[in-house]
């Protein structure tokens, strides 16, 4: 489960850089096809995600902490995508992305027990 969790947030970061520079570059047919690779691809994120939340015995504030951060990490790929779309600025989002994205990193390598690499 941590190996498609991995490879589906892996993907998930590429689908971003995809879409926004579709849409920088005018290409909006296939900026639309990527988006909604990307919306089906948040729900295998989701899912392995939630897996792996459902299989631990104790909740402690870390883990919950990294639900939630992987919960705003999608919201912000989903934005930044949307303000791209809309020709709206998209660098708050921008912001909130990378810091979610970092947090959840940090947490999912480098504090939490389960996944492929010892905590
Ligand atoms: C872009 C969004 C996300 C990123 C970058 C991310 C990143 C990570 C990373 C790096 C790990 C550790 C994997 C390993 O050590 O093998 C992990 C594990 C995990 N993720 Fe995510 N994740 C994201 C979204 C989510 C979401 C949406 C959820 C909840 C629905 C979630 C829940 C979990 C859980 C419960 C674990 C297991 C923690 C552990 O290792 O014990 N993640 N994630």
């Amino acid at each position: 489960m941590a190996h498609l969790h991995i490879t589906s947030w892996v993907i998930a970061f590429a689908l971003v850089a995809l879409v926004t520079t579709f849409t920088r570059s005018g290409n909006e047919k296939a900026a639309k096809i990527s988006h909604m690779i990307l919306r089906v691809d948040y729900l295998l994120v989701l899912y392995s995600g939630g897996s792996l939340f459902a299989s631990y015995a104790n909740y402690d504030a870390l883990v919950i902490i990294k639900l939630l951060v992987g919960l705003w990490a999608i919201a912000a790929m989903e934005m930044v995508c949307i303000k791209y779309k809309k020709k709206q600025p998209a660098a708050s989002w921008w912001g909130q992305l990378l810091i979610a994205a970092v947090i959840a990193l940090v947490l999912g390598f480098g504090f939490l027990e389960l996944g492929i690499l010892p905590a």
